[in-house]
């Protein structure tokens, strides 16, 4: 972390009391950590936009008696290979499953992946979560 810098804002007095709950409900200890959390959020939110290197988590729900379902969901992980970290298998109850799959790659080929196992037919919930490498934050 560089240098601590110390700069003034001015801000609507309504907008400021909207700001000081939302410290409140988040349990900030001050002012300064919220605002730099959020500025932070921006970025990364930015880094998303631009197709950077950026990590994150597939979560998927899938029916655990889909006839061939759990090969198809293989090869196409095979098939990002390179952009998966790791992978953790879930057996929910007796017919479902739950997997975790840890992510790094641009925005636009997490995505391409964590489509086309949503399109897989027995796959119930397939969701991308984005974060960042850290690296440009
Ligand atoms: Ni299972």
């Amino acid at each position: 972390m560089s240098d601590l810098v110390r700069f003034g804002v001015s801000l609507d007095g309504e907008l400021l009391k909207k700001f000081d709950d939302y410290i409140k409900q988040h349990t900030y200890s001050n002012r300064s950590n919220a605002i730099a959390d959020l500025i932070r959020e921006k970025l990364i939110e930015q880094e998303w936009e631009s197709d950077e290197i950026v990590t994150g988590v597939i979560t998927m729900v899938f029916d655990h008696h889909q006839r061939e379902l759990t090969n198809t969901l293989t090869s196409i992980q095979h098939d990002h290979h390179q952009m998966i970290i790791s992978s953790q298998h879930i057996h929910l109850d007796q017919d479902n499953c739950f997997e975790i799959i840890v992510v790094k790659g641009r925005t636009s080929e997490l995505n391409l992946l964590c489509n086309r196992m949503k399109a897989a037919r027995g796959v119930k919930h397939a969701k991308l979560n984005l974060a960042t490498t850290g690296a440009n934050i």
